[in-house]
């Protein structure tokens, strides 16, 4: 048996898209390279040989990295089967895809049965840089300007991720396009990939449990650097008051949070009532059966 060789190629920013990348390479049981900033010409010796070439890259405003390159390097020149798949934060559906696929392929490419495929990636506002954080604030100010009501639902998710990390990554994304490169093995060869993608499958889940403690170490960490920043600003916000602006600026912290606590008095009330009423209800219902 000849295995079926895949390539895996891809460029990130914030490195979702190499997540995705590693998890379609081991589906596969594929190679996988970031291509960096590299020219595609010096990789073509790289990718000669394979049966499959994939190329990944995240979406920036409506691009698909590093696709310009890759696409110059003539691939098909070298390689017989190419697919593609993108990284975004929209939701996953056929017009995002279609979308994509128009911003990135030319008519003629697409009639000629370019494959695209998408999966949904991550928006981590403080891991932005500067640029990307006011590029990103435009789009949000943009979404922000309409009515409630005239927001798509992609547009009204992403107004409300924006200030948070929020993951919308999952293996589920990769199953159309591994679905589509294992419709060109034989039986033979797709039986030793399936064989050969578990156990890969099974190591690199065991990572990822380990990194996601460290991911959580690192929220805890931006968590308290953040509540030490907001105690450093108010602190100086306070040594720059008048006598007279301190004063009151105590009384009124003194009355919001007396205010807040009264508050929580009443919501834990209305909690004990309503559990209350609950148990008193399903006493009830028990004594009825
Ligand atoms: C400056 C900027 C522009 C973006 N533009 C788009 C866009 O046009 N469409 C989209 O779906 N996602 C867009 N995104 C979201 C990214 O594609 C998403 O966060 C992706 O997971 C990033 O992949 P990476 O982690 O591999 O870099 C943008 C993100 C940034 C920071």
């Amino acid at each position: 048996m000849e295995e079926f060789r895949t390539l895996v190629l891809y460029r990130t920013q914030h490195g979702t898209t190499k997540k995705y990348a590693n998890w379609i390479a081991d589906a596969l049981n594929g190679d996988v390279m970031e291509a960096g900033k590299r020219n595609f010409n010096e990789w073509a010796s790289v990718m000669t040989g394979y049966d499959m070439v994939i190329y990944g890259g995240n979406i920036r405003v409506g691009g698909i990295n590093g696709i310009k390159d890759f696409k110059a390097a003539k691939i098909k020149n070298h390689v017989e089967n190419v697919a593609y798949f993108c990284v975004g934060s929209y939701p996953d559906s056929e017009g995002t895809r279609l979308e994509h696929l128009h911003d990135n392929f030319t008519e003629s490419e697409i009639e000629d049965g370019v494959e695209l495929f998408y999966c949904r990636g991550r928006l981590d506002y403080i891991g932005l840089g500067f640029l990307e954080k006011r590029i990103m604030g435009g789009l949000m100010k943009a979404i922000e300007k309409k009515y409630p009501e005239d927001r798509t639902e992609a547009e009204a998710e992403l107004l409300e991720a924006y200030y948070d990390d929020v993951d919308w990554s999952g293996r589920y994304y990769i199953e159309p396009l591994v679905k589509y490169v294992k419709s060109f093995m034989d039986e033979e060869q797709l039986e030793y990939t399936e064989k050969v993608a578990a156990e890969r499958i099974a190591l690199r889940l065991k990572e990822e449990e380990q990194e996601a403690v460290e991911w959580e170490e690192e929220m805890k960490r931006r968590e308290e650097l953040h509540k030490q920043n907001e105690e450093k600003e108010e602190r100086d916000k306070i040594r720059r008051m008048s006598k007279k602006q301190k004063e009151k600026y105590f009384a009124m912290k003194a009355a919001k949070e007396m205010a807040e606590a009264e508050e929580d008095e009443a919501l834990s009330a209305d909690v004990v009532e309503s559990v209350d009423d609950y148990s008193e209800f399903s006493d009830e219902e028990s004594q009825k059966k």
